[in-house]
């Protein structure tokens, strides 16, 4: 059951003062201080009052809810899942508890740590009719495609039972969706190389088991690699949450309407899929690819900042990082490591990135913007490093990030305050007019 945690918001003395010059009229709105962080203006009463809307196309300063389970201070590089540093956590935990640390709020102890690896283990399997789903796609179908269209479906396994008002189903969804992920994603592969789809083992842990479902085969025994599950596992934890980025916020949205989680998961996964957000780790590698050489990287970066060409350096820049995505920081330390463990510390995208890195770092351009590396920029090259197919990348964040949209979810359904999101607007088109007959127009 999610531990409902006291917020710690403070409703404040301090307002502030709306004056418009036109009217001469002044309103003060409420300020609202959390536990970290800027604090917010509290402007739900602002239409009632002024007439008036806030006006803030992508949300670059809108918070549009309030959590406790991640914080990003984006000038310092920090990121915290409920209090604790990315980094600790990548160093010391494991991506089951770090998915019980943002469901529950808490660390789990041994006994609940060994209750909740239990049942999400006892929920990998999917129901066998899944499989007629990904029959019914072309060969080289974008596996996201396929996730999307079998993470959606699974509503139709559950509708029956998914009062989402009762934490202990809402419960059962999250064991089911968080389980349930790596098959589905791991059956995507399988299918496009057209091998036979290999079920999950109770015996196996998280990361071993998506390993072994990915790539063995039932003519043998397939050992899963320690340093491929330290790494998977890994970049699982670093792609876990991050505040109400898109996809979160869609979740969250679609969420807010009651929709059944399942289609509100596939919804947050669509969102994830452009190459402006999760899409982006498959993105940087066909860059890397198609930059080619370190003698080519001054041509790709007068590319980035001319006005006039589309292209953008992927995997650099950040909606609120304005320094080191301390994920990046981590994900290049364990490039570095699974490569050395893997024979291929030579590798020419590794090289490339680091190279690509320095001088894009050394640029005006980038340094004036603040755009640094962000999370994409590395995961690709570990992943490619693996074995992962490239096309597979984004599939694997959405396998991470799952927890987190559902910890959001669950977050935003508990919260006894929590109404449909439904934005208003700056309208801009025609005034009424009358309706022209097509014999006079
Ligand atoms: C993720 O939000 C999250 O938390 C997302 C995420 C998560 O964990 O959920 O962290 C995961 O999505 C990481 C981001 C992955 N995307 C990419 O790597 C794609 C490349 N990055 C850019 O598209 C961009 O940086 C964004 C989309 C990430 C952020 O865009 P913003 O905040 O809207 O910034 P912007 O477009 O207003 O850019 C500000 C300036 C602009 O130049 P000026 O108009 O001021 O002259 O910086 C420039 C942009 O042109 N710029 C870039 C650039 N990113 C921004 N120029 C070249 N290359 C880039 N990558």
């Amino acid at each position: 059951m999610l531990v409902v945690q006291k917020s710690t918001k403070k409703e404040s003395a301090r307002t502030l003062t709306l004056s418009d010059n036109t009217t001469g009229k002044s309103f003060e709105l409420p300020i609202i201080n959390g536990t970290l962080g800027p604090s917010v203006i509290d402007v739900r009463r602002l239409y009632v009052e002024t007439g008036m809307f806030t006006y803030d196309p992508g949300y670059t300063s809108t918070g549009s809810a309030e959590s406790a389970i991640t914080y990003i201070d984006g000038e310092n590089g920090v990121l915290l899942h409920r209090g604790y540093a990315i980094e600790d956590l990548a160093k010391h935990s494991n991506f089951l508890e770090v998915s019980y640390l943002l469901l529950y709020g808490k660390l789990p102890n041994v006994e609940e740590n060994k209750k909740f690896t239990h049942d999400v283990t006892y929920h990998s399997m999917l129901n066998e009719q899944v499989t007629y789903f990904l029959r019914g796609f072309r060969r080289d179908a974008h596996p996201m495609a396929i996730m999307l269209g079998v993470v959606g479906a699974l509503s139709a396994f559950y509708h029956d039972n998914i009062d989402i008002n009762d934490p202990r189903q809402r419960d059962i969804t999250e064991h089911r969706l968080l389980a349930k992920m790596p098959t589905i994603a791991a059956m995507a592969y399988k299918y496009s190389i057209g091998q036979p789809f290999i079920y999950p083992r109770n015996d196996l842990s998280y990361a071993e088991n998506f390993l072994h479902m990915m790539f063995a085969v039932p003519a043998e025994e397939y050992v899963v690699s320690p340093t491929l599950v330290r790494a998977i596992d890994r970049l699982f934890i670093l792609h876990a949450d991050h505040e109400q980025n898109a996809s979160t916020s869609t979740v969250r949205l679609a969420g807010s309407s009651g929709a059944n989680p399942f289609a509100c998961i596939a919804a947050g996964m669509a969102s994830l899929w452009g190459p402006a957000h999760g899409g982006a780790n498959e993105a940087v590698v066909r860059m890397l690819q198609e930059i080619g050489s370190i003698e080519r990287i001054p041509e790709f970066v007068r590319r980035a900042k001319d006005k006039d060409d589309p292209f953008r350096l992927m995997g650099f820049g950040h909606r609120v990082y304005k320094n080191y995505d301390p994920r990046a920081t981590v994900m290049r330390q364990s490039a570095h490591e699974v490569l050395e463990e893997l024979g291929s510390r030579d590798e020419p995208l590794l090289k490339l990135a680091i190279e690509l890195e320095q001088i894009a770092l050394g640029d005006t351009y980038f340094i004036e913007r603040k755009l640094f590396p962000n999370v994409d920029f590395y995961s690709g090259i570990i992943l490619r490093a693996m074995g992962i197919p490239t096309d597979l990348f984004t599939v694997l964040f959405a396998v991470a990030r799952t927890v987190g949209w559902l910890a959001q979810w669950d977050e935003m359904i508990a919260d006894p305050a929590q109404k449909i999101g439904r934005p208003r607007q700056l309208y801009t088109g025609p005034a009424e007019r009358k309706f022209i007959p097509i014999e006079k127009r």
